[in-house]
Formats: C-alpha cells, sequence, structure tokens
C-alpha cells in the first residue's frame, strides 16, 4: 500500500441540483441504472502529462469530438462497486482495492494508463462524500459506483490513445433484474461466444458486453433473463454470464464454480462468495463445468442448486435453464437454502449487519 497520500479531489459544486422531490423519488424506488446523482470524479490523462487534476463536477453530458477514438476502436474499462448505507448514517464501499487491482489489469489488457490504486479508492470516496444525499436507505438498496476509462483523443489511426478520461458515475439502485430477488432463466448460446483464448474475456472492458447482447436477445426470444456463455473451444464449458459468474450447488454441498481464465472475468462477488462457503465448511471447487454434466446431474438430483454472481446481481438464483435442445427446471424453480443463506450472509456483511471478518469493509463517509 502507498504511504503517500492521494491528491485530494477539487469540488466544483452542481449549482442546479435535483430538486429534493426528484432526487426522493429516485430514492424510493430506484430502478438500476437509470437515474445518476449531481455529480460525477474526473481525472484526465495525457502521454505527456500523465494523470491531470482530480475533480468533482458537475454530473452531466461530454462533448465528444466525433474522431473520438472510444467511439471507433472502442479502447474502453469499467468497474462496478456499490456504497451501502449502514443505519448509524456511514456508508461504506466493498472490498475497492480489489476492484482497483481488477481495472489495472483491465487498462493494461486495453494498452490504457493505470491509474493508482490510491487515486481509484479516492475518486470514489470524494464523489460518494459530496453526493452521500443519494445513497438509498431501503432494504436491498445501494449507490451503484461505475468508474469507468475511454480513449477520449481525437484521432481515427488504430493505435493506444494518447488521451484517456477517467470518469466515476453514481446510480442508487434495487435489484439487478426487474421483479427483485427471484429466481432467473437462463439462455445457454451455443452460436456466439463473448471471449476467446487470448482475447479480452478477463478485462472488463465494453466490448465484451457488446459482444454479449445478440445472445442476450436469442435468450429474450425464448423468454429467459440473461444468458450463459461456453468456451469457444469445444462450446462445452460453461464461462460465464457476461456480467456474471456462475456457481453450481451439489446435493453434497460441494459448490462449484468455472475457474478463472483469460475468457473469464475474476469477480469480486465470485471471490468473496468462495470465501464464506469455505469458512461455512463447504468444498469449494473451481474446476470445469460441462453442459452434459450439469444437465445429467439436473435431472439425477446430483445438482440441488445454480446461481449467479455479480456486484449487480448479488446472488440471484437461477430457477431454469434452456438451451437449443433443453429447457429443465433446477430446484423445482424456487431459490435455494445455499444460494439464499450465502446471500444473507454476504449482504448482512455488506449493510454492516454482521461482523465484517475479512475486513472487506472500506469506509467512505
Ligand atoms: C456489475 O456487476 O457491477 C457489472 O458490471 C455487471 C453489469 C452487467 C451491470
Amino acid at each position: 500500500m502507498s504511504t503517500v497520500s492521494p491528491q485530494p479531489f477539487q469540488v466544483q459544486r452542481n449549482d442546479r441540483p435535483a430538486p429534493d422531490a426528484r432526487r426522493a423519488a429516485a430514492l424510493a424506488a430506484p430502478k438500476f441504472g437509470t437515474v445518476f446523482t449531481d455529480h460525477m470524479a474526473r481525472i484526465t490523462w495525457t502521454v505527456a502529462d500523465g494523470w491531470g487534476a482530480r475533480r468533482v463536477e458537475p454530473y452531466g453530458p461530454l462533448s465528444v469530438d466525433p474522431a473520438c477514438a472510444v467511439l471507433h476502436y472502442a479502447q474502453e474499462i469499467f468497474e462496478g462497486l456499490k456504497a451501502y448505507g449502514h443505519d448509524d448514517g456511514s456508508v461504506w464501499t466493498f472490498r475497492p482495492r480489489t476492484n482497483a487491482a481488477r481495472f489495472a489489469r483491465s487498462a493494461r489488457r486495453l494498452a490504457l494508463p493505470e491509474l493508482s490504486g490510491d487515486d481509484f479508492v479516492e475518486s470514489l470516496r470524494a464523489l460518494v462524500t459530496v453526493d452521500q444525499a443519494w445513497v438509498p436507505r431501503g432494504e436491498e438498496m445501494s449507490l451503484y459506483l461505475r468508474p469507468f476509462m475511454f480513449a477520449s483523443e481525437s484521432f481515427l489511426g488504430v493505435r493506444p490513445s494518447q488521451q484517456v478520461d477517467y470518469i466515476v458515475i453514481a446510480s442508487p439502485v434495487g435489484a439487478y433484474f426487474p421483479g427483485g430477488v427471484r429466481p432467473v432463466s437462463i439462455w445457454v448460446e451455443r452460436e456466439y461466444h463473448r471471449a476467446g483464448p487470448g482475447g479480452t474475456g478477463a478485462a472488463k472492458c465494453g466490448g465484451n458486453y457488446a459482444a454479449s447482447l445478440l445472445p442476450q436477445t436469442h435468450g429474450y426470444d425464448h423468454d429467459c433473463d440473461q444468458v450463459c456463455f461456453l468456451d469457444a473451444g469445444t462450446k462445452t464449458f460453461l464461462e460465464e454470464l457476461g456480467g456474471m459468474n456462475v456457481m453450481v450447488v451439489y446435493a453434497d454441498g460441494t459448490v462449484r464454480t468455472p475457474p478463472v481464465s483469460d475468457a473469464i472475468l475474476e469477480g469480486v462477488t465470485r471471490s468473496s462468495i468462495l470465501t464464506l462457503l469455505t469458512d461455512a465448511g463447504h468444498e469449494v471447487d473451481e474446476a470445469p463445468v460441462a453442459l452434459p454434466d450439469l444437465l445429467e446431474g439436473i435431472a439425477s438430483g446430483s445438482v440441488a442448486e445454480v446461481f449467479a454472481c455479480g456486484t449487480a446481481a448479488v446472488i440471484t438464483p437461477i430457477g431454469r435453464l434452456v438451451g437449443d435442445d433443453f429447457d429443465v427446471t433446477v430446484s423445482d424453480g424456487q431459490a435455494g437454502p445455499v444460494t439464499m443463506s450465502i446471500r444473507a450472509e454476504l449482504t448482512d456483511i455488506q449493510y454492516g449487519r454482521r461482523p465484517d471478518r475479512h475486513t472487506w469493509l472500506h469506509r467512505l463517509v
């Protein structure tokens, strides 16, 4: 950890913040990623000068040149974290240094400059301090933080951008899937892949999500909420859900999840769940999950539960798996007991209702 204090963010207050009534309405029933707070944090980087002034400024549209490199070559990365309001009024986030380290890894893969962990964490603190009135206090609610970095040079040659902007925006949120916490249906995609060996699958970059959108529409066509991707080489092994990792709970209590690779994002929620499951005495197996074995296990009863996990989705039970030649129900379409108990433990830690024995929480305000 650095011993030098991070540079402070200079705050330019929004002189036209949302009226109290509009903010109260947004906080009462937040829909994921639809409403944004009054400010954003920002730092610009250039090859010549490195990272420039740290600032918090009014939230608003960016003025982007039509030749802006990100619009053409998608040199962009992002992160997702949440700020949780605790009963005593304090506001905390969860393992921000782990997100900062992943952001730096994503930056390396996308040939973007690395932001220090100190600047990353300080940008969250500075923004949430100014916009703390936007932290929702209701059940399952939080302030979703979206740090991102993009190539902002106006230049059409294909090479790493010589100017980059790092921005953090914040949005009050409830459950990611419409309808609250409920078992979701997953379309298992055989035709398209989001990532391949040596590609960008382990980086959190917009391009991976763009590649997931057409398959996701296949999911919608089959009345599914999300899509699960298989490995590009053999079309056999589960990788991830595009925006979430996937875990399988067996009847004997073992929990298996695909091992991280250059095609799977290393989820912070994923690693936290593996730790909590191990603490609770479950055998945890980071090993490939073959689709035929999974379907056979669901049919025979050896697979008891399947769930998705990620910052936005938290832990979401999976009640149905659909593919071009199967349609199966998992856990009778209900949320399973292991899924829901690990979910309760994780969210209790995040909201300050249970001891944080792994010191995962980081106070912002
Ligand atoms: C997150 O879980 O924070 C993500 O970035 C996933 C995205 C699909 C919302």
